[in-house]
């Protein structure tokens, strides 16, 4: 069954409104640009609805909040801000990675070009501090810090990930270091800013960040199980783009640390160049290689491990119930997903 976000999603009309908000100040080219990647209308401007993204990290922000007790409009420049990194990040993501597709649709470097991708996701990071610092939260500053923080792991993560690609050698611990910086960060920073902005004590500030980072973490571990297992149709990305370009990923650096046949034919497959013309006959061959050696079982039982390391994260402070509840379900959803 597709789990969906009901009963999460309660925040997400005011985020809308407060991200339209926000990118209504941008200059009508880049506007322009920034709309269609958050699937508000097609590329010409003529308008669309759905296909914007879950919107999982500014709803965290909020329900982090409400758990510390304060108001949705307390946190609401946190939680479009937060929302800003990660599309920024998505647009350049893209481009690295040469995929054509997300949210079913075409992505930015794909209809406009390298040169308007670097620039449309410029333009979220910059928007994004300037929406946080402009609220008259007394929390604007240490929030910010927050987000700058999480950015710069975001992209280390990312450089990793990028470098992984031409190395054969990728343990498992720096895979999960990578994954940690390049997803894990930026949730971690999405519950933490919304218990900053609460005005909230450093134990909370802190267990809402390991909280964060564990559903970051499981998050990447579904990401690339639906990366080399998902249905294209549902996830609305591209079919083993990650197999293409020799990705490290969790699933793949766990099969490579094995010592059994399937390394060594993994192993073997991964020596060759990566081949931007590899059938997907041969990109199938292996998905089903690694599946067999037990690599998605593995993916996918230590996505539910850190979800319960995120549970319990929550269990060492005080905060009020419902939303607790909240943000645990919405720690669930994460490894029940199929998009
Ligand atoms: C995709 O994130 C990028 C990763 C961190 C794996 P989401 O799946 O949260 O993206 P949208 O915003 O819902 O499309
Ligand atoms: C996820 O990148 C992390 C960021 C976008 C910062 P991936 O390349 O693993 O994610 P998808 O599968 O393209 O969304
Ligand atoms: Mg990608
Ligand atoms: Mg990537």
């Amino acid at each position: 069954m597709t789990a969906t976000l009901n009963g999460l999603g309660y925040g997400r009309d005011l985020i809308d409104a407060a991200l339209r908000n926000a990118v209504a100040r941008l200059d009508p080219d880049t506007g322009l640009v920034v709309s269609y990647h958050l699937g508000w209308c097609d590329p010409q401007g003529n308008p669309l609805t759905g296909n914007g993204g879950k919107a999982i990290r500014p709803i965290m922000t909020l329900l982090a909040a409400r758990a510390c007790g304060a108001a949705d409009t307390a946190a609401l420049p946190g939680a479009v801000a937060v929302e800003l990194v990660h599309n920024f990040s998505l647009v350049h993501d893209d481009l690295m990675d040469r995929d054509r597709e997300r949210r079913h649709r075409a992505t930015v470097w794909a209809v406009w070009g390298d040169a308007t991708a670097v620039l449309a996701g410029d333009m979220m990071l910059s928007l994004a501090h300037d929406v946080l610092l402009e609220s008259d939260s007394p929390h604007a500053a240490p929030a910010g810090r927050v987000i700058a923080a999480a950015t710069r792991d975001l992209i280390r993560g990312q450089a990793q990930d990028i470098a992984f690609e031409r190395r054969n050698d990728v343990g498992l611990q720096e895979c999960l270091d990578m994954a940690f910086g390049k997803t894990g960060a930026l949730l971690g920073a999405s519950s933490a800013v919304g218990a900053v902005l609460a005005g909230a004590d450093e134990p909370t500030v802190a267990a809402m960040s390991d909280y964060g980072r564990h559903v970051g973490l499981a998050f990447q571990l579904v990401d690339d199980v639906l990366g080399i297992w998902g249905e294209p149709e549902i996830t609305g990305k591209p079919v083993y783009s990650d197999l293409r370009s020799h990705k490290k990923s969790l699933p793949i650096t766990w099969t490579l640390e094995q010592d059994d046949t399937t390394a060594s034919e993994l192993r073997e497959w991964l020596a060759a160049e990566p081949d931007s013309m590899v059938t997907e006959s041969e990109l199938r061959s292996v998905a089903t290689l690694i599946d067999h050696s037990g690599a998605r079982d593995w993916t996918l039982a230590e996505a539910r491990r850190r979800v319960e390391l995120a549970q319990r994260a929550l269990d060492s402070i005080d905060l009020l119930t419902t939303p607790r509840a909240a943000l645990c379900d919405l720690a669930q959803y994460i490894v029940d997903r199929e998009a």
